[in-house]
């Protein structure tokens, strides 16, 4: 009776425990399997350690973690839904990556550390310094900064680094926030923003940027 007692009330305990694993699937990336993926599947096109070698790819070091997973998951064709991040090549990319593979390639990439870039036009890096750190009050834009701090190293875990990323590929997505093609960002976040922005105002912060550490 007592073992009987006993088992059952170990055999409760060990469901209990199992399924406290199964609700709780984000266990501790593993960085050396990040590292693996990394190497084998992104290193041709993002640089084997996330500093792109060209501005057509963005650089993946030093991105926020939970940023990067959240892309990873985006780019994905669900249930041959349209993914929520429509890009043909990323699709591509993801398509045989599991969740796990997910968490350990964005946890390598954000460990990783950005070598950083330069600003290039100097007629445009001061307008594009005043849009980032106070934003153009007479049409409503918001200080870039409020979200992506005040370096552009991002804020964990919803909002990206910003700082030294190519000037091209910032223009290009804010370009596609602007004509709402990227419509990944939660509650419209960037599609307001750069709604709000002039062609003019969208190079100069991306130049800004690329130059900011
Ligand atoms: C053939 C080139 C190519 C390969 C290989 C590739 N990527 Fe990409 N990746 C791109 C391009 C191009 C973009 C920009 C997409 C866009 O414009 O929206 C991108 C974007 C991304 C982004 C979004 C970055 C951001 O700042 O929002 C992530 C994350 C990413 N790639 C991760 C990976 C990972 C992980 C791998 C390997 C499993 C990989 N990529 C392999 C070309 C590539
Ligand atoms: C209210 C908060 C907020 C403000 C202010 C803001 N952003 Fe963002 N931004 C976000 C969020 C959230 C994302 C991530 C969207 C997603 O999940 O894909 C983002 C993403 C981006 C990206 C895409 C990064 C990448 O690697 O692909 C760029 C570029 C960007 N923002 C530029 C700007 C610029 C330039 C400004 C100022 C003019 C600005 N943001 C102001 C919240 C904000």
């Amino acid at each position: 009776m007592k073992r009987a007692i006993l088992s059952s009330a170990l055999s409760l305990s060990v469901l209990v425990a199992s399924s406290c694993v199964a609700a709780q699937p984000s266990a501790k990336p593993d960085l050396a399997k990040g590292q693996a993926i990394a190497s084998q599947a992104c290193a041709a096109c993002h640089g084997a350690d996330g500093n792109s070698p060209t501005p057509a790819n963005p650089h993946l070091a030093g991105q926020v973690r939970e940023y990067l997973e959240k892309q990873l998951h985006n780019f994905k064709v669900a249930q041959g839904n349209k993914p929520e991040r429509d890009n043909a090549i990323m699709a591509g990319m993801v398509a045989n990556l599991s969740t796990d593979d997910m968490r350990n390639v964005a946890a390598y990439f954000a460990g990783s550390k950005l070598s950083g870039g330069v600003s290039r036009s100097r007629e445009l890096v001061f307008l594009g310094q005043k849009l980032y750190r106070a934003g153009n009050p007479a049409t409503g834009l918001p200080a870039c900064a409020g979200c992506h701090g005040p370096t552009g190293a991002g804020i964990p875990s919803q909002y990206p680094r910003l700082a030294g990323q190519y000037a091209e590929y910032t223009l290009a997505q804010l370009k596609a926030f602007h004509d709402k093609r990227r419509a990944n960002d939660t509650n419209r976040m960037m599609r307001s923003i750069a709604a709000k922005m002039s062609d003019t105002e969208m190079r100069a912060v991306s130049d800004y940027i690329a130059g900011l550490r």
